[in-house]
């Protein structure tokens, strides 16, 4: 039978409307439909799988080899143990073309050129900085599946072959942080496994911090603290709109029956990646030393590889490892104790320091104030000139907007128009920013764009956001917000279908 888990997409579901498409996203617990196993991050394997396809499709797999054999039957072995929710499968109509000595793209017809020229030459500086922050690639290729637009989630981090969002097209490399951060995975998650979904921090922390220490490397700290800025931003609004208290807002967090969730698939919030993020930043300060820390990753990724793991072993290794901190107490400083980080909800009780990034902050701080005062001061605003701003200045400009809208009267309208480059964006990340922004200041002259921004893509962080926007707002909103789901629904993802649900008062997702 066909299980709702797997995903198998019409012709007028793919971004070349072509062909059919099929795909697999096993986390955290949706592999147990596509095959029998032990369907947890706590037990890891190597697996071979043999796929025969229609005449006119690939098929490619999370493996670390792969052969074409006759009758379109394609043989795949992951020869490294991982965890269930790492067996990846797609099917499609796709090509590929090679970016890099050990990586290629792999796309739809229609996208392949856009693919190659996203990527072409700067995917392998990331795994050579990776190398040397955190230990050998132990994979082999790192290549990169384009998926259809209705793919859930920016990016997923199947072993030897990420599968990304076609919204990171955006012709300027500009949402390559998404591949920095799967690429690390390969260290944080792949490697060293949570042993349980109540500590997905482990993962997505762990690789939040790598992350931004390969970006720090390659782009320096001023983009890099600018960056973490808008993820400091997104936890912010995260926490406002679920209450700081909320019992997901811990770190660890108790998934079992009877209890707050069952799904492990609801603990996918702000808090593990960007607390995870902070509590990671408060060990490497507690060290004092980036280069000290540096090697503490490597040492720890070489003792637990290719292990499951908790926090515990984690946080034991690390004052195993730093003997004169373990003597100070550092797991017990009051207001910083390890078990607050790991057992209280709330604003992470420390914040690293994003003052490198305040040369491309402030510009973005200032010119929100203007726009958000009651009398425009046209002459202040026009001085601020931002065609050349980095995307994520914009990104972070828009955050800080949306924070203080809705604006006085008129603002919006005035803003849109001086600055087509935002309100007619292409960028997936600052047209979300836009939509989020109309409804905020309930500017319906331009609910259509949410509307065909919703269309063009599902990603759960975009689609989410969005219906939470429009089922708070006007009754127009409401509507909009109808209106859209019931035409986009059947191409939505099954759990943000589900979630969306939720939101509108359709059906509890469970
Ligand atoms: N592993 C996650 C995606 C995920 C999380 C899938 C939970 C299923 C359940 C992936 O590495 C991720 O975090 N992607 C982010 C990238 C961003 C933080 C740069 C995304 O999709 O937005
Ligand atoms: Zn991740």
């Amino acid at each position: 039978g066909v299980s709702p888990q797997v995903c198998w997409l019409a012709p007028e579901q793919t971004a070349g409307k072509q062909k059919p498409f099929m795909y697999t996203q096993g986390q955290a617990v949706l592999n147990r439909s596509f095959f029998p196993g032990f369907d947890t991050p706590s037990v890891k394997c190597t697996y071979s799988a043999t796929v025969q396809v229609p005449e006119g499709f690939t098929a490619v797999m999370s493996a670390t080899s792969w052969e074409k054999q006759k009758d379109n039957t394609f043989v795949f072995e992951m020869s490294k143990p991982i965890p269930s929710y790492l067996i990846a499968l797609a099917v499609g109509d796709i090509l590929s073309a090679d970016v890099g000595p050990r990586s290629r793209v792999w796309a739809e017809p229609c996208l392949i050129e856009a693919a190659k020229t996203e990527y072409s030459g700067v995917i392998e500086e990331f795994l050579e900085v990776g190398e040397k922050l955190f230990g050998p690639y132990v994979w082999g290729r790192y290549d990169i599946l384009f998926m259809p637009p209705s793919f859930p989630f920016g990016g997923m981090e199947n072993p030897c072959l990420t599968f990304v969002t076609p919204c990171l097209l955006a012709g300027d490399r500009s949402l390559v942080d998404v591949i920095i951060h799967e690429i690390s995975h390969s260290w944080f998650g792949n490697l060293v496994t949570n042993a349980t979904w109540g500590e997905f921090w482990l993962n997505e922390g762990f690789t939040m911090y790598a992350q931004r220490r390969i970006s720090t490397e390659v782009y320096g700290a001023a983009y890099t603290c600018l960056e973490a800025a808008t993820g400091r931003a997104l936890l912010r609004q995260h926490m406002d709109s679920t209450g700081e208290d909320h019992p997901l807002n811990k770190l660890r967090v108790v998934i079992e029956p009877g209890l707050l969730c069952i799904n492990p698939d609801d603990t996918y919030n702000e808090t593990p990646y960007e607390k995870g993020y902070c509590f990671v930043s408060y060990l490497a300060h507690l060290v004092g030393d980036q280069s000290k820390f540096d090697a503490f990753l490597r040492a720890y990724v070489n003792r637990f590889k290719f292990q499951s793991i908790t926090a515990d072993d984690t946080l034991g290794f690390f004052l195993e490892y730093f003997p004169e901190l373990k003597e100070k107490g550092v797991d017990s400083i009051p207001g910083f104790e390890f078990d607050r980080w790991l057992n209280t909800p709330g604003w992470p009780p420390y914040l690293p320091d994003l003052s490198p990034g305040q040369q491309l902050m402030k510009p973005a701080d200032e010119l929100a104030e203007l726009w958000a005062a009651s009398g425009l001061s046209m002459e202040a605003i026009e001085d601020i000139d931002i065609r050349g701003w980095r995307t994520y200045q914009l990104i972070y400009f828009l955050d800080q907007v949306l924070q203080k809208s809705p604006l006085p009267e008129g603002n919006v309208e005035r803003l849109s128009r001086m600055y087509p480059e935002i309100s007619k964006a292409q960028n997936a990340e600052l047209r979300l920013r836009w939509c989020q922004i109309v409804l905020k200041n309930n500017l319906e002259a331009e609910y259509s764009k949410v509307k065909d921004f919703l269309h063009s893509q599902g990603k759960q962080k975009y689609t989410l956001p969005l219906y939470r926007a429009m089922w708070g707002g006007s009754e127009a909103a409401r509507a909009l917000a109808m209106e859209t789901f019931s035409a986009t629904a059947p191409t939505l993802h099954i759990n943000v279908q589900n979630y969306v649900k939720k939101i509108l008062g359709l059906e509890a997702a469970e």
